[in-house]
């Protein structure tokens, strides 16, 4: 018999994640079969740049590889606030905390904001970690549903829908995971208004924020001076620089004060992050050409996948105005996306995460990750094709 294991209430609540539950079917198969085209993972295919790679080399030979102060290794913070000064030329040093990814800034920041009971506003679809992350301190991340027809914007009037007593926060992701949506500068105006209006907090999660497409810059709700006592910035290199295993993100808040709290809090998390990781994430920062061409290739990326896809009778995507991601309609098949994406890994090896794994508002989309080669999405596309065309002769 099985011994039971004895959790805390917290542990035992800690949402399973869909996207896991897709990987872990895609390793059973991956077993049996060595064609798996794999749509899923939510990182860039591309190796970090070497420039970045050498500077960590000789950080790891210089020495730099012991603790460094718990908001991070003043260079880089440096560094950082000079980049946002545009958002804001107040940000210094002291406004900046580095953090193992945005994921760890996320968490600090909600430990610092929000306490037991308190409901953070997050878009349905999302990045699920939030939900995990509000129940791992006892707040409660409640959806705001974010629509088709306004390019999966969030929009203020569903904000204001969704605002309860316990309101305390809200959580912007632009560019989004999984919608690949990027707010307008009118959009996040308005959700502002409500930010004043109701003294929220704002946690604006912005890793995929120099991946986007079209020429569009993604206006930041940080730089609304009306409300920049209210507004937090997580950010990172993982994305950007195609650096998701070196774990160093970054988090901007509006008054020093709030980062000499969160560093106490970085003690008892992680110390600080790897220094190398940190030196390397410096030297990145001092150009961005390899960031240009990332850019460039997930552009043509996107085409052929979306441009793919909505050939297909049944299937219809918008093209996504930022990030590596396309969420596919595939409601005409009339499956639940769970059902839909386990036939697809099933019958042709394809693997794609149900939008179901995002939040309600998911359910009968796909999340198809880009960030991938050219010749594999071109074949994911054609066996999708041939697919439906055999299975679904009648779709149009
Ligand atoms: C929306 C969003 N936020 C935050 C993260 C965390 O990224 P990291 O911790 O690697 O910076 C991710 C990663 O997939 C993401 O998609």
């Amino acid at each position: 018999m099985e011994k039971e294991l004895r959790f805390s209430t917290r542990a035992k609540n800690y949402p399973a994640s869909g996207i896991r539950k897709m990987f872990n079917l895609a390793a059973e198969y991956a077993v049996k079969y060595d064609d798996m085209i794999k749509l899923t993972v939510g990182e860039p295919n591309f190796d970090t740049p070497n420039y970045i790679k050498q500077a960590a080399k000789q950080a790891i030979d210089d020495g730099q590889t012991h603790y460094c102060p718990n908001a991070g290794m003043p260079q880089l913070r440096e560094a950082i606030a000079k980049k946002y000064q545009p958002y804001w030329n107040g940000y210094t040093k002291d406004h900046v905390l580095i953090s193992v990814g945005a994921m760890e800034g996320l968490m600090l920041s909600m430990m610092a904001l929000l306490n037991a009971g308190d409901e953070i506003l997050v878009p349905d679809p999302c990045f699920p970690n939030y939900y995990g992350q509000a129940e791992m301190i006892g707040a409660v991340a409640a959806p705001v549903p974010t629509y088709e027809e306004f390019d999966y914007r969030m929009q203020a009037a569903d904000v204001e829908k969704a605002l309860t007593p316990n309101t305390r926060a809200i959580l912007l992701n632009s560019p989004c995971n999984p919608t690949g949506a990027v707010l307008s500068k009118e959009d996040v105006l308005a959700i502002a208004e409500i930010v004043r209006k109701h003294d929220l907090w704002v946690l604006s999660d912005e890793p995929y924020d120099a991946i986007v497409y079209d020429g569009s810059r993604p206006f930041s709700i940080a730089e609304v001076p009306e409300i920049r006592d209210h507004v937090f910035v997580l950010n990172s290199f993982s994305k950007t620089y195609a650096m998701t295993g070196w774990r160093v993100g970054y988090l901007l808040a509006p008054e020093t004060g709030y980062i000499t709290k969160m560093a106490q809090l970085q003690e008892g998390v992680a110390s600080c992050v790897s220094t190398f990781s940190q030196v390397a994430a410096t030297e990145a920062l001092k150009s961005t050409e390899c960031v240009t061409q990332m850019v460039a290739d997930y552009t043509r990326r996107r085409d052929i996948l979306i441009d793919g896809i909505n050939a297909i009778p049944g299937f219809s995507c918008k093209k996504s105005a930022g990030s590596f991601y396309a969420f596919a309609n595939i409601k005409a098949f009339g499956k639940s996306s769970q059902e839909f994406a386990e036939e697809l890994l099933e019958k042709i090896h394809v693997v794609v995460v149900p939008g179901s794994a995002f939040g309600k508002m998911g359910e009968g989309y796909l999340r198809l990750v880009f960030a991938n080669s050219d010749e594999n999405l071109k074949e994911a596309v054609q066996r999708i094709s041939t697919y439906v065309a055999e299975a679904y002769p009648n779709m149009k």
